[in-house]
């Protein structure tokens, strides 16, 4: 037992345990992250999936530590191979990022400097960890933009000379760069046409064959559902449910789950889009209890008094009063 449990957890590349991160307003506290637990194992590809503005960016942000005021991170633990990231020093913590964790930002210019051309970013990443000189740094930035889909002499270019789908795809060179343990990619080919997008999901696949582990962000269901072990559902800052995508797919535990899943368009079905009603609360004042009950068709009077536990059912874990 002692040693299946060691093993389990030497499997793990990433715990989070009660994680909160708030943003504090002049209207009141925002609660984008809510007690969030959850495990990455190494070479596993998730999936988390939910409505916009759920706390999904926030979530990434702070695995990264990168939460501006006014956000801040009140509590948790994220625990990255071993080392908790909230008790890292600030230049301990940069040597993390991007080599060790790799993001891609769901707005490229939030890490691209527009006043720097592409290869130059691209070099100086790769210098800051690698002992490489510029002339072999360059080579591989050019490898690198080949590898997402853009011409090598892209490193000439500044970030304005791009299209938004181009800029998209540099900032996943950037964050596949030094090949890190993680790479959390928050809607990486939003502004990518499927072509591309198969390309970028070939590369991240690619990366969890190296035993590589991937964080997808995505408001796109199909895609999540394809090409993760595991989905995450968050709603109003929580996890509603999380669990094997196939299982999650065929058999949706959590009402909002369902929801999400009839409102994916299906082209060869070319049936009617059932559209959820409503709206994500104000997660400055939500609804008391279960923050989904206002638009639950299967709300019960618990849901609107008390918080659902999470609780787990047939290997998968729900928070939801329908299971209790
Ligand atoms: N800098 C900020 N200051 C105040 N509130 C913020 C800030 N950033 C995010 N929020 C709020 O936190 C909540 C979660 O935002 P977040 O960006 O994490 O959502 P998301 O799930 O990534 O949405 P999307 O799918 O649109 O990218 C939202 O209600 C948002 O308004
Ligand atoms: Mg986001």
């Amino acid at each position: 037992m002692m040693v299946a449990e060691s093993l389990a957890s030497n499997n793990k590349v990433l715990k989070i345990r009660n994680l909160s991160t708030h943003y504090f307003s002049r209207r009141g506290v925002l609660k984008a992250v809510d007690r969030v637990s959850m495990d990455l194992r190494k070479q596993e590809f998730i999936g988390i999936v939910g409505e916009s503005g759920c706390g999904k960016s926030t979530l990434a942000f702070s695995i990264m530590r990168l939460i501006q005021p006014p956000g801040k991170i009140v509590e948790g633990e994220i625990l990255f191979n071993g080392k908790d990231l909230l008790k890292l020093k600030d230049e301990e913590m940069r040597r993390v990022r991007g080599k060790e964790i790799g993001m891609v930002f769901q707005d490229p210019m939030t890490s691209l400097d527009p006043l720097e051309k592409i290869g130059d970013q691209i070099v100086e990443t790769i210098q800051m960890h690698e002992d490489v000189d510029k002339k072999e740094a360059l080579e591989k930035a050019m490898k690198l933009l080949e590898s997402v889909g853009l011409p090598g002499d892209r490193v000439n270019y500044y970030p304005h000379q791009l299209s938004g789908g181009q800029r998209q795809r540099v900032m996943i060179a950037l964050a596949i760069a030094l090949n890190p343990t993680l790479l959390i990619a928050d809607e990486p080919t939003t502004a990518l046409d499927v072509i591309v997008q198969e390309k970028i999901m070939e590369i991240l696949e690619k990366m969890k064959r190296e035993g590589r582990s991937i964080i997808l962000i995505t408001h796109d269901f199909s895609l999540a559902a394809e090409k993760s072990d595991r989905i995450l559902i968050m709603y109003a800052g929580w996890i509603v449910e999380m669990g094997d995508s196939m299982k999650l797919v065929a058999e949706p535990l959590h009402p909002y789950t369902k929801g999400l899943i009839e409102s994916v368009p299906d082209i060869w079905l070319a049936r009617k889009i059932k559209t959820m009603p409503g709206f994500p609360p104000d997660l400055i004042n939500p609804p008391p209890g279960c923050k989904f009950h206002p638009r639950c068709p299967k709300a019960k009077e618990i849901c609107k008094r008390e918080e659902p536990p999470l609780i787990e059912v047939n290997g998968r874990l729900v928070k939801c009063w329908l299971y209790e």
